[in-house]
């Protein structure tokens, strides 16, 4: 918990830094938020749902508002890159 909230109060400085950290971002607020329902297994799974980037980006928003976050576009942002880039591999 302490690592969230250090993460969310350095997200508007990471929102302008390269891809790397914004990974690491996307990574840290998946850990922290999005495993209550489902884990990875469903991004992997067989008939997954989503099948293109903005796909991903729409479920992402979904999911967050289901949860009631208020997740900045770059935070949405930060997650699809991190699902994308372990995951989905979307081009
Ligand atoms: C309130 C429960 C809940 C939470 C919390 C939740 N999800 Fe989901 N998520 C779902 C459900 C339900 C599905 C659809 C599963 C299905 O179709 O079988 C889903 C599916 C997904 C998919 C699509 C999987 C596919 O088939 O390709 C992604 C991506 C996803 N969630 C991302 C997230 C992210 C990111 C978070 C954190 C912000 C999150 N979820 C948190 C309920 C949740």
């Amino acid at each position: 918990m302490k690592r969230f909230f250090k993460t969310v109060a350095l997200v508007p400085l990471l929102a302008t830094t390269p891809p790397l950290q914004a990974a690491d971002t996307g990574k840290a607020l998946v850990d922290s938020n999005c495993t209550s329902c489902h884990g990875d297994a469903v991004y992997t799974r067989e008939n997954r749902r989503v099948k293109t980037i903005e796909a991903l980006n729409k479920q992402v928003r979904r999911c967050e508002l289901s949860l009631g976050l208020k997740w900045f576009d770059a935070d949405i942002d930060a997650v699809t890159t991190y699902l994308n880039d372990n995951y989905y591999h979307f081009k």
